[in-house]
């Protein structure tokens, strides 16, 4: 039985990641997942070939629950561990429940990241967004793949929280062992109602595919 994501229907450039991803790193490597949510990119990795490690802080997502769908229905929603067992893809995947900027950077070396509108999250702002991506950055093993989908800004209040970001301002924080490969993104455009989102609302999204070198210049 295949589940949907909550997050099923939302855009994304996933494609573009997958496809460097297939060009650059085996299929049975691994690749972390920050802000994993319920699965919607952690399963099709686990699908591919692919061992995942799935970092997700929020316990709703990871475990499920009662959630209220647009429209203010109540619904059951199926969280990430639920749907791993349900397609048998757990052994697969591991995942790691715990906020990605708590305690000290993770020590799981992986092939590739990837995250999808995670960082601009308000629980993030308290933390400059260069260590966000450093963190994902120190995950990667030499001759690895980053990969970012994030939120431009859009609303006035969006331009004073450097969590918007542009491709253009990502760049700077690609130097030294690492290659920006593409950058993407979107005009604004219009999003129908979703989880935590119960209205159609307007967003601007941007990519960034970067290359670790395969050898890896000392960091600071
Ligand atoms: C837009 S949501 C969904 C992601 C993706 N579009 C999907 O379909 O799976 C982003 C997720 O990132 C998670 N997140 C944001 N900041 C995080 C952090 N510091 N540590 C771990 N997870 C985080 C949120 O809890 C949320 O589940």
């Amino acid at each position: 039985m295949r589940t949907q994501s909550l997050w099923e229907h939302t855009l994304t450039f996933f494609p573009q990641f997958l496809a460097v991803l297939r060009e650059r790193v085996a299929p049975d490597t691994t690749v972390a997942v920050v802000g994993a949510s319920d699965g919607k990119f952690v399963l099709p990795l686990a699908t591919a070939g692919y061992r995942v490690v799935a970092i997700e802080r929020d316990a709703l997502a990871v475990h499920g629950g009662e959630v209220r769908l647009p429209g203010d229905a109540p619904a059951h929603a199926m969280g990430l561990t639920d749907r791993l067992k349900l397609a048998e893809l757990h052994e697969r995947v591991q995942v790691i429940e715990e906020d990605f900027l708590a305690g000290e950077p993770l020590d799981v070396p992986c092939d590739a990241v990837w995250t999808s509108c995670s960082w601009h999250y308000s629980a993030n702002h308290h933390r400059p967004l260069a260590e966000f991506v450093d963190r994902m950055q120190r995950l990667v093993r030499p001759g690895g793949v980053f990969g970012a989908e994030f939120m431009m800004p859009v609303e006035k209040r969006h331009y004073v929280v450097e969590h918007y970001t542009s491709p253009e301002r990502l760049q700077r924080h690609f130097s030294g062992d690492w290659g920006v490969l593409l950058t993407l993104r979107t005009n604004e455009f219009t999003e129908g109602p979703h989880i935590g989102q119960p209205h159609d609302h307007v967003h601007r999204m941007g990519l960034l595919l970067a290359a670790r070198s395969s050898t890896p210049t000392d960091r600071l």
